[in-house]
């Protein structure tokens, strides 16, 4: 179908020609999106009319089986009633918007940490698909970090004593950060992961760093030497030169890639506007060949 792609930031980030991606069936035209997020990392789709059906169908025509537990489905049920959607808004299941001392609300504070989806748990998740459903009047974007760029700039000296390493990433620890308190019953189903600080993507061949708030400690290294480095390692990849800001419009549907990307919620009055959008998450294990 020759999609075309009109790259929107220097070094990622594309946006891509009409399609509709309800109808977006032949494996030419999935195959020449996967192409794109293999070489953009992330790909932004105007104008897409989705039921939540249509937007399960085509995360799973795309990139195979979806994560049901990126998000803490240990604390309720989910508005949507089926986990393989996240709902990310702030509003409630009557539709209001919620307290501010909701606990739902303070969990989704979390998403304003730079983060990668789901990498709490192993499988984590590859690419997400988030699609504007209810977007504020005012700025309420989300931002994104390049951590293929972000590991390129890296001196050699630093690639060389981060090569090896494994990062613990744990979801109790990104929301104690903010002072979000779990009970012991939660704590004991929320073990976390461990994850390689560096990896190759399969597609591009491109090395990249793999952090988020949820990165607790580096397991080869004392406790606070570790956090020191996942703390440099994040402020370097989240300065400006590797970082897009997508500034929503009704209908946009982001894909990005959480081997290659982090992402960041960025704040807005949440007791004034309804943003409402939903999200699908892919689990990062082989594809079917
Ligand atoms: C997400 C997320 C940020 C935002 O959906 O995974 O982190 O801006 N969203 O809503
Ligand atoms: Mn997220």
């Amino acid at each position: 179908m020759n999609l075309s792609f009109r790259q929107l930031h220097p070094k990622f980030v594309a946006e891509v020609s009409e399609i509709d991606l309800k109808e977006a069936r032949d494996q030419s035209v999935l195959d020449e999106i996967r192409a794109g997020m293999d070489k953009y990392a992330v790909l932004v789709f105007r104008n897409q009319q989705l039921t939540n059906e249509e937007q399960l169908e085509f995360s799973q025509r795309f990139d195979g089986k979806l994560h049901t537990q990126t998000s803490l489905s240990v604390l309720t049920k989910n508005r949507h009633g089926n986990e393989a959607l996240s709902d990310i808004a702030n509003v409630n299941e009557k539709g209001e918007l919620m307290a501010k001392d909701d606990r739902r609300r303070m969990n989704n504070l979390g998403n304003r940490l730079w983060h990668t989806d789901a990498s709490f748990v192993d499988p984590a998740g590859r690419y997400s698909l988030l699609l504007g459903k209810v977007i504020p009047p005012v700025r309420a974007d989300t931002e994104f970090a390049d951590m293929r760029a972000a590991y390129d700039a890296l001196d050699d000296e630093l690639k060389a004593t981060i090569e090896d390493l494994h990062v613990h990433h744990s979801i109790v620890y990104s929301r104690q950060v903010l002072g979000f308190e779990f009970t012991q019953e939660e704590q004991d189903k929320l073990k976390g992961a461990v994850h390689p600080l560096v990896r190759t993507i399969p597609g591009s061949k491109r090395r990249a760093l793999y952090l988020a708030s949820h990165a607790s400690r580096v397991v080869e290294w004392p406790v606070p030497e570790g956090r020191a480095l996942l703390r440099d390692l994040t402020e370097h990849a989240t300065q400006p030169e590797f970082v897009y800001q997508h500034e929503w419009r009704t209908g946009d549907l982001v894909i990005w890639d959480n081997r290659a990307t982090m992402h960041r919620g960025r704040p807005f009055d949440d007791a004034k506007h309804r943003r409402e959008l939903t999200r699908t998450t892919t689990l990062d294990i082989a594809l079917a060949s």
